[in-house]
């Protein structure tokens, strides 16, 4: 039985047969772009840890999975672009095909600066595929090659993306009120 729609819950704006289809789509999408080669899937944790899951079932190139943890700092709440890795890699890059595996992207800080980070341990191609896009908060460009939902300038949460920790468990994603 899914967990009950906790009250802090506005609405839900992708239902779970929605997410699970579009995931088929993008996962279709990276088979294609990546066929006859071996893929490396790198998730964020904690958020992605779902989406990379589902993902990485539907994906019909082989692949190996990798993980890393970072921690973000912000000043007066806002987000710097300043991160430090707090979890690396288990395995070596170079010379392969990786795709990040990302939650959400939204200002673009995080995304540019584990791009830089990865470009630098030589892989053979870098691309990021994301759960949710949220260009109108863009404050640094990021090429987003795979993306399964474009979504407004609201505060989300559930499939992996939490509010102080809670919520990654709900199997849709939805607004929180404010
Ligand atoms: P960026 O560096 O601003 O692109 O932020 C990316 C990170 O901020 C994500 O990996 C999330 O951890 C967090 N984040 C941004 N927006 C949301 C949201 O609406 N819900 C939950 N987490 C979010």
């Amino acid at each position: 039985m899914s967990p009950a729609q906790p009250p802090e819950i506005e609405r839900i704006l992708f239902t779970e047969g929605e997410i699970a289809q579009r995931i088929a789509a993008v996962a279709a999408e990276v088979s294609e772009r990546y066929r006859g080669r071996q893929l490396k899937l790198i998730a964020v944790l904690k958020g992605s840890v779902f989406f990379l899951a589902a993902l990485a079932q539907r994906i019909e190139v082989p692949l190996k999975i990798d993980f890393l943890a970072i921690s973000s700092f912000a000043s007066s709440g806002k987000p710097t672009g300043v991160v430090r890795i707090a979890k690396d890699l288990d395995e070596p890059i170079e010379g392969e095909d990786v795709l990040l595996v990302e939650d959400i992207v939204d200002t673009g800080l995080t995304a540019r600066y584990l791009l830089q980070t990865l470009a630098g341990r030589g892989p053979n191609s870098l691309a990021i595929c994301t759960l949710l896009d949220r260009t109108c908060r863009r404050l640094v460009q990021v090429p987003v090659e795979f993306r399964c939902f474009e979504i407004p300038d609201r505060f989300v949460v559930g499939f992996g993306l939490d509010y102080r920790q809670l919520y990654r468990n709900l199997p849709y994603i939805a607004v929180m009120r404010p």
